[in-house]
């Protein structure tokens, strides 16, 4: 008796958010299995340059998914769909809450929780029944760490919908891993050397010692989309730094 089986080499996957870091790294597996895989992300040339990193039968859909009209777009073209991950990123609604402003509060829930909702309704009607979703969530939802109340709001709220979903979209599997910091290109907007700064310091005071790399998370979301017994569950990925330090 076995409680996973390996995705058909038939098996669809689509990653929103496939052109860079932890959706790339995602594609790559399952492309390296066989999978059909549908790479999305908003510039058609980083589409087309991490296509060619991934290899295998991977294609490429350009679309915005902060923008309904091009989710529909591709939805349209879709077909049926076996796995499903949701790897979008957002990059605004970090910060001090007393300088946080409401405008960018709402930009940071219009670049990350509502295209995760907005591309997990619109694919409702083309996800095998017996297939899986996993959302790329952050560990932020639920560490205590000052400036990060935007952001604990909504990867929170992302993580608060999973086990509802889980039962009522059953056998459909919903899952999400939640990662700490990952060294992917989603750091690039901060200087190198503060970068490398902040990494050294974080793997200092992580068990693990060292921040994460896009595969890490990436083994994490195939794991889940093979586990056929595994639904409802949000999963750390973060070298143990939100465990409890006992002081
Ligand atoms: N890296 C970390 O430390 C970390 C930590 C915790 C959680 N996460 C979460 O992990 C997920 C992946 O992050 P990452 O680090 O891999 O980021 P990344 O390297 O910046 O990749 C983000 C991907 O999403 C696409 N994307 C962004 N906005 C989009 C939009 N509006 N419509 C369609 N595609 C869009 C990007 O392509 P285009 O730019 O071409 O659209 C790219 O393919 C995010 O949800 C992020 O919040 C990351």
């Amino acid at each position: 008796m076995t409680t996973s089986q390996p995705i058909s080499t038939s098996a669809r996957v689509v990653v929103v958010g496939g052109s860079s870091g932890i959706g790339e790294a995602t594609a790559a597996l399952f492309a390296a299995e066989g999978a059909e895989v549908v790479i999305t992300g908003r510039d058609p040339a980083k589409l087309d340059a991490a296509a060619a990193r991934i290899g295998g039968r991977t294609s490429t859909f350009s679309m915005d998914a902060g923008h309904q009209v091009d989710i529909d777009a591709f939805f349209a073209t879709a077909g049926v769909i076996d796995h499903l991950v949701v790897a979008v990123s957002g990059s605004s609604g970090s910060g001090p809450f007393a300088e946080l402003s409401l405008d960018e509060l709402a930009a940071g829930f219009d670049g990350k929780f509502w295209p995760h909702v907005r591309i997990l309704k619109a694919a409702l009607p083309h996800l095998d029944s017996h297939g899986s979703v996993t959302l790329v969530t952050a560990a932020s939802a639920r560490a205590a760490f000052a400036g990060t109340a935007g952001l604990a709001a909504i990867n929170g709220a992302l993580e608060s919908m999973v086990p509802p979903l889980a039962v009522e979209l059953a056998p459909l599997r919903i899952n999400a891993v939640s990662p700490g910091v990952v060294d992917t290109p989603w750091w690039d907007r901060v200087p190198e050397a503060q970068r490398e700064s902040l990494f050294d310091g974080l793997a200092a005071t992580t068990p693990v010692g060292r921040v994460g790399r896009a595969e890490d998370i990436a083994r994490a979301i195939h794991m889940l989309a093979h586990n056929t017994f595994i639904t409802g569950v949000v999963l750390d990925a973060t070298g143990g730094a939100n465990l409890p330090t006992g002081r």
